[in-house]
């Protein structure tokens, strides 16, 4: 399920789950810390299935994202990143369910806090990952100017804050590459030094902001659908991003019978070729 490639670098597979709504869990559900209902807008029963870091965090599916967490914040050298991009090829790899549970993770066992920041304006998902309804988010703060603290979310998991995307605008890629996109994520990476900043994007190679947000960020991470991701836009997109950034890939959706053949070696090998040392 898990394997690690090469020690300085993530690379784990994230199994397809849930197929037969069928989630193995070793303890019974719910959320591994008190809720605070009253400081969250959003109900448990609205969280999305698939935010299994909150709904089943006991799962083995859960368990899959402390590995992931592991990976990112004690790397074999240097510092942990304390702001990745969560990024695909294409749409629908699994972006925005790795950056959620992920993050959720990281919060829920770091005595740091941690900033989820969904910048895919085209198709904003995080709110509704976390049970909002259309929210205002960071469309309104780089093009009407709306506060930051008006837009922040509080979620059920204490240390954890979203910055959604709010309505998709006209102009996505324009207000996203612009110097106050830039000199926002600038500001939320060096305001405090005890917050991790995890930012949803959309799919790199469709969407030209990605490349603009990779440019500020510590680190990215790339999410490959097993079996479907085509591999020559891996390359292109990792060489446009920035291979010194790259700190590793999810390989997602792995199903196993199938993974073996055809998905998973494939795109191990790939890998290697973009692994240090
Ligand atoms: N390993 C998985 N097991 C089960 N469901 C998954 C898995 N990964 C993703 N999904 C589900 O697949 C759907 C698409 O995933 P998601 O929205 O995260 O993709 P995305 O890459 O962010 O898409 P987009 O490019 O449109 O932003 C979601 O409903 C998500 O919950
Ligand atoms: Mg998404």
């Amino acid at each position: 399920m898990i394997k690690i490639v090469k020690n300085s670098l993530i690379f784990m597979a994230v199994e397809k789950y849930n197929k037969e709504n069928n989630i193995k869990s070793k303890e019974p559900a719910g959320p591994p810390q008190k809720s605070k209902a009253l400081s969250t807008r959003a109900s448990m029963e609205n969280i999305d299935k698939n935010l299994v870091s909150i709904k089943k965090p006991y799962s083995m599916e859960a368990d899959l994202f402390k590995v992931l967490r592991g990976k990112i914040l004690f790397p074999v050298s240097g510092n942990p990143p304390r702001s990745i991009l969560v990024t695909s090829a294409v749409p629908g790899d699994g972006k925005s369910f790795i950056a959620s549970n992920l993050a959720v993770n990281m919060a829920q066992n770091i005595d740091e806090t941690v900033l989820l920041v969904d910048c895919d304006l085209r198709q904003p998902r995080i709110h509704k990952n976390f049970g909002f309804n259309s929210v205002k988010g960071l469309s309104e703060h780089l093009s009407n100017h709306t506060r930051l603290g008006d837009l922040l979310l509080k979620t059920m998991v204490d240390k954890l804050t979203l910055l959604p995307a709010g309505k998709p605008p006209a102009n996505p890629s324009e207000i996203l590459s612009s110097a106050k996109m830039a000199d926002l994520i600038d500001d939320l990476k060096s305001r405090y030094d005890n917050r991790y900043l995890i930012i949803d994007s959309p799919p790199s190679c469709m969407a030209p902001e990605t490349s603009a947000i990779a440019k500020r960020v510590d680190g990215i991470i790339v999410v490959i659908k097993c079996g479907s991701t085509p591999l020559d836009l891996l390359d292109e997109m990792i060489n446009n991003l920035g291979k010194e950034k790259f700190i590793g890939a999810v390989i997602n959706q792995y199903d196993m019978p199938t993974s073996r053949y055809y998905g998973y070696r494939r795109y191990s090998k790939y890998y290697k070729k973009y692994s240090k040392g």
